[in-house]
């Protein structure tokens, strides 16, 4: 048997609601598409703000059709902006940890058969530290979370990284700053929380920089697009790119870790 194809698997995440998590997933992933990268966007959150209201797709199939038997997991995918493909959220996403036996190796299956064709699988998770959301997180290679300068989202990220770090090991966290006026204000940002996990947890929060605050990208989820598609010279789009040119740049899985395999194992693990 051939070794697995490594993917990148980055779940974005953050704790606080709004924080612009959906928006740097969809984004991020049209920008990694840009550099060749093959990338699949997962929507995990039911939400009402999620990736097909964000993009203004109608998906008729979803992850729930797939653990039914129904289809296979190619036929979920949806075509997204700029090459990316999306595997729309489902009820499914919210009970990953509840999968009968048959669901939990129809998924693993699922997920095998796509495995070669895409380099990278970024996944939106839903605000707050719910079971559905550190499922994902616990089974993500890299965590990306996402604050804005606002004392609730500092807190909801402590939360966050102080859950993982106690109940599953997790000591590595990037932290991007949202909607910051300036790159100072970023730094602060991460400073701030950095403060916190320093003094009562023993993590590593990596700093990966800032998307500033940008009327465009308001103005593009308006009109249901990406704002790197429709605004893509806007602060926020430069922002983004460099961001993609970073993300690039981390070193690939060479664990198990590292296989679209192992993060489906994981997603299901009780
Ligand atoms: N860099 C930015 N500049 C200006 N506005 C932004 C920026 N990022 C996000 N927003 C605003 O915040 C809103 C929420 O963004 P988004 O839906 O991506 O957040 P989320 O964290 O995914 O929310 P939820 O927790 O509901 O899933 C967007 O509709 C947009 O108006
Ligand atoms: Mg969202």
């Amino acid at each position: 048997m051939s070794r697995p194809h490594p993917v990148q698997v980055i779940a974005v995440s953050g704790g606080k609601g709004g924080v612009g998590k959906s928006n740097v997933s969809v984004n991020l992933g049209i920008a990694l598409a840009e550099k060749g990268r093959r990338v699949v966007l997962l929507d995990a959150d039911l939400g009402l703000a999620n990736i097909d209201v964000l993009l203004g797709i109608t998906a008729s199939r979803n992850l729930q059709d797939v653990l039914n038997g129904d289809c296979e997991l190619r036929d979920v995918l949806v075509n997204g902006p700029g090459g990316i493909k999306i595997v729309p959220a489902s009820s499914g996403t919210q009970r990953m940890t509840q999968l009968s036996p048959m669901e939990h190796a129809g998924l693993i299956n699922a997920f095998s058969e796509i495995g070669d064709q895409i380099d990278v699988l970024i996944v939106d998770t839903a605000a707050g530290i719910s079971e559905s959301v550190v499922s994902f997180l616990r089974a993500s290679q890299e965590l990306l979370l996402v604050v804005c300068d606002e004392p609730t989202s500092i807190t909801d990220a402590y939360a966050l990284i102080k859950l993982m770090n106690r109940d599953y090991g997790t000591n590595r966290f990037r932290i991007l700053a949202n909607q910051v006026k300036t790159d100072q204000e970023g730094r602060q940002l991460f400073e701030k929380l950095t403060r916190v996990t320093e003094r009562f947890l023993d993590v590593a929060l990596q700093y990966v920089g800032i998307v500033p605050y940008d009327e465009m990208v308001k103005k593009a989820v308006q009109r249901q697009k990406a704002v790197l598609e429709a605004y893509p010279r806007a602060k926020a789009s430069t922002a983004i790119r460099a961001l993609a040119e970073k993300v690039d740049n981390w070193p690939l899985p060479t664990s198990p870790r590292g296989h679209l395999e192992f993060f489906v194992e994981r997603l299901v693990e009780v």
